[in-house]
């Protein structure tokens, strides 16, 4: 969702922001804009792409500037509504993700007190806050105006006549990084080019960056805080040669993989989850799919909740959050409510200093590199990579063998497949036990790259409704190894078929039954972690029906990678 960042250094400020501002594209966005300080304030916004926007970006600048993409809340995509915003005089920039829930009351009393506002954002009150608190002097206005907001809030800010960007953080992210000049994002990638040290801001923080440092308070008392350093590296987060960023991170599986599974810290919380009844996992999207993975293969009793459902259904017990990001809204809900009742919360977690890691009791990190892909591709199957390996240890058997380079040898051949389900309206996706996980994620990954309608269901399920929906030529995807619901698969298959579907098999090498009644059949080797290795052929289905569409699947339309809203 919306990217904040901002620089104060001797390096180009134009330059460095757009760049910065281009890293944290992958969010997803639909405004770009910069402010700087120079003699004034001057800025350049407007909706569109970073390149639209900025590219040629030459204004006035000194030593410091702000930066923004922003995904529209409160108002359209369009100039006004873009950020940075100010308050009448311009001696005020605000960038601002999240959402001011009070903020019709305050600018009705801003309005009363003749302060005029240009946009329908939220974000524009705080800019007005500001300037009205300016005879306190610049971080004391700052303070003030912060401690009048109510809702969640990452905000950066420039004031005429300093050289420096203030911040302040309540529910979204935002970190520094530090390197002689000093940065400010919404996420790590954003200086990665520059830096690796990085200071995380922690909820209810407040300070700046200036030439001289950072400063960090929280309640009026200073914090002090060392830079940690991010093993994350730049060139993990550019293409490397591939067309599109999910490509390479679809292609960067048995890496990632061998990464996640490359120490046995996963020993010291499967020894407590064994000692449980029961276990809650909550979590959103494809980490839904991966919590539902585990319900399927341990034998821990698990209740799986949707973040965004977890008030209504949440009866009490341990909870495991999964989250790529760490940053997911609803997932942070969720937890903070189990955490007021006094649950203990565990997270996995991919991203490192994320919100979900500073929330959680005990940590375990994916270690998947940063996922630029708006789609989730390794950062799934090394969230499943670890629940299996989470699994073995709470039974004390092996760590099963994990294989995706076969799923990966099918590239070329579902490239030609995506050639004719391109054209299709509506498919289906079929598979029971954990390979149900397998169709969710196969559906979603279509849906939200090529827009195409896809549903996923439980193979027995299709008979109790969905089946009317399959007439002459509608592509189901069938999942179905040699596992013991093989048979009853194969039935379902039967069903759909008499009534016209065209079935894209994905099973064992040498089911010539399966081949028989596939209309195409793809065969992958025996596994006992079935939902990873066919998951891989469906994500390149997925990308290569997007790319013949025109599609770009590395932004999909209305999504974003971050979802820091409810
Ligand atoms: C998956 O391709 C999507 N981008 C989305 O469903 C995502 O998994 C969901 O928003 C949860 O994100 P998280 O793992 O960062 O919490």
């Amino acid at each position: 969702m919306c990217g904040i960042f901002g620089y104060v250094g001797s390096g180009d400020i134009c330059k460095t922001l757009y760049q910065g501002l281009k890293s944290l594209e992958y969010r997803g966005y639909d405004s770009a804009g910069v402010a700087v300080i120079g003699n004034s304030i001057s800025f350049v916004k407007d909706a569109g792409t970073v390149d639209q926007v900025l590219s040629d970006l030459k204004l006035p600048a000194r030593k410091a500037g702000i930066a923004h993409t922003r995904w529209a809340t409160h108002g359209r995509p369009n100039q006004l509504n873009s950020h940075p915003h100010f308050d009448e005089k311009k001696k005020v920039a605000v960038t601002h993700n999240g959402i001011i829930e009070n903020y019709r009351k305050l600018k009705e009393e801003l309005q009363k007190r003749g302060h005029v506002f240009r946009s329908q954002t939220d974000t524009e009150v705080i800019p007005h806050l500001i300037d009205e608190n300016l005879h306190l002097g610049e971080f004391e206005a700052f303070k003030k105006a912060v401690s009048m907001l109510k809702g969640s809030y990452a905000i950066a800010a420039i004031i005429d006549g300093s050289e420096r960007v203030y911040f302040a953080r309540r529910f979204s992210p935002l970190v520094l990084g530090v390197n002689g000049d000093y940065f400010l994002a919404s996420d790590v990638v954003a200086f990665l080019r520059w830096t690796k040290k990085a200071v995380f801001i922690e909820d209810g923080e407040i300070g700046y960056i200036d030439e001289m440092g950072f400063h960090i308070e929280k309640d009026g008392v200073k914090v002090n805080r060392k830079p940690t350093t991010i093993q994350w590296n730049f060139e993990e987060a550019a293409k490397d040669g591939y067309d599109h960023f999910m490509l390479k991170e679809i292609f960067e599986q048995p890496k990632v993989i061998k990464q996640t599974l490359s120490s046995e810290r996963f020993k010291g919380l499967a020894t407590h989850l064994s000692t449980l009844d029961k276990l809650v996992v909550t979590s959103a999207g494809t980490s839904s799919y991966a919590g539902l993975a585990f319900k399927y293969i341990s034998q821990l009793p698990i209740d799986t909740i949707t973040a965004s459902e977890f008030p209504a259904l949440y009866r009490g017990g341990e909870i495991l959050a999964i989250s790529q990001s760490g940053e997911t809204a609803d997932t942070m809900t969720a937890i903070r409510y189990a955490k007021s009742l006094g649950a203990q919360v565990d997270a996995l977690v991919n991203v490192v200093g994320s919100t979900l890691t500073r929330i959680a009791d005990k940590t375990i990190y994916t270690h998947a590199g940063p996922e630029i892909g708006v789609a989730a591709t390794k950062t799934f199957t090394s969230q499943l990579a670890a629940l299996y390996a989470l699994n073995s240890y709470m039974r004390g058997t092996e760590i099963p063998k994990i294989d995706v380079k076969p799923g990966l040898a099918l590239n070329k051949d579902l490239k030609k497949l995506a050639m004719d389900i391109s054209k299709s309206k509506s498919m289906f996706y079929l598979g029971r036990g954990q390979n149900y996980v397998t169709a969710l994620e196969g559906a979603l990954k279509l849906k939200e790259i090529a827009y195409i309608h896809a549903e996923a269901y439980q193979g027995g399920e299709m008979k109790h409704g969905p089946l009317a929906l399959i007439e002459e030529g509608v592509p189901v995807v069938v999942i179905n190894p040699q596992d013991s619901y093989r048979k009853k698969m194969l039935g379902n298959i039967e069903e759909v078929k008499s009534r016209g579907a065209f079935v894209i098999g994905f099973g064992e090498e040498g089911d010539d039954e399966m081949r028989a009644l596939s209309n195409v059949f793809y065969g992958l080797p025996k596994t006992e972690v079935s939902p990873i290795t066919y998951t891989v052929p469906l994500q390149l289905l997925a990308y290569h029906t997007a790319v013949v569409l025109g599609r770009n699947p590395d932004k999909p339309r209305n999504l974003a990678k971050s979802v820091t809203v409810e």
